[in-house]
């Protein structure tokens, strides 16, 4: 590849933040950066998943400083960013990338259920995105970077409340760009279609929680051809989205959602 569209996309030298970098998405977009040269703050409640995704970046050649934080604590989140430049100096880039999935009917709605994701799915975003304009403002700039859903712009029953949260990262993302643009921090919103990971294993399992392999395959089958491309995402997929909205290569780029979903939804 010619030199210098791999500087339009090169993260050398560049500090990324990601929450929930202890699993699926997250633990793939800190991988991809790692790969582009970024050196990694890799947040989650998980701890052993932040040791896993912390060697995968080590084993990329890069710095990984892996952080347990509770999203929907905005103190913690505070402190996050606050660790992240003490640890490696600045924050470059800050991908949102924590979130639960609680499917339920309206009708039979829990005000804890939908309490706790309204305080991780949006208000963790929220505080997100404010820790990471704090620290960006007085270095003149960076790029955040939400993950929305698809939900956010197809009404499907039982996800009430997880579509909600997700809408409202997309308006959030809007207005968090007109506010931090005049300090040239760029903040865009990344919907994912499928993609199989632990988030969605909840449609496929036994009552014991283990994965049944022929629902696995039924559900799979049926969300693929839900899409004009007939396939799922892969984490990678939506990786690569989240190294474009955070490199120069989107630096015009801002108030956007990107939709990497096969198709699924083209509002
Ligand atoms: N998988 C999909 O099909 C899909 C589709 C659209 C959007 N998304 C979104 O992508 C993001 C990543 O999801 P995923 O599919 O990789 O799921 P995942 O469950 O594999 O990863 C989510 C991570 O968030 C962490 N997390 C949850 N609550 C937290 C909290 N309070 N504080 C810190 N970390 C917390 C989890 O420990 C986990 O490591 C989520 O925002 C999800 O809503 C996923």
């Amino acid at each position: 590849m010619h030199e210098t569209l791999i500087r339009d996309f090169a993260m050398d030298g560049r500090v990324a933040v990601v929450t929930g970098a202890g699993s699926g998405i997250g633990q793939e977009a800190a991988c991809v950066l790692a790969e582009a040269g970024a050196d990694l703050v890799l947040a989650d409640i998980n701890a052993d998943g932040l040791a896993e995704t912390a060697r995968l970046v080590r084993e990329r050649g890069r710095t990984a400083a892996p952080l347990p934080v509770d999203i929907a604590d905005r103190s913690a989140v505070d402190d996050l960013a606050d660790a992240a430049v003490q640890a490696l100096g600045k924050v470059d880039a800050w991908v949102n990338g924590a979130g639960i999935l609680h499917p339920f009917a309206i009708l039979e709605a829990e005000e804890a259920t939908l309490d706790r994701l309204l305080n991780i799915n949006l208000k963790g975003t929220y505080w997100g995105c404010a820790a990471a304009g704090r620290v960006m403002k007085p270095r003149g700039g960076g790029a955040i970077v939400n993950i929305s859903s698809a939900a956010a712009d197809n009404p499907v029953a039982a996800l009430s409340g997880y579509a909600m949260t997700k809408a409202s990262i997309n308006m959030l993302t809007r207005t968090a760009a007109v506010e931090f643009g005049s300090f040239n921090c760029r903040v865009n919103a990344i919907a994912p279609g499928f993609v199989e990971t632990a988030l969605v294993a909840g449609a496929y399992c036994d009552e014991q929680g283990r994965i049944d392999p022929e629902r696995r395959e039924a559900f799979l089958r049926d969300r693929a051809a839900a899409t004009p491309l007939g396939t799922t995402g892969r984490p990678r997929d939506i990786a690569l989205a989240i190294l474009y909205l955070v490199s120069d290569a989107s630096r015009f780029v801002t108030g956007q959602v990107l939709r990497p979903n096969g198709g699924v939804v083209m509002p």
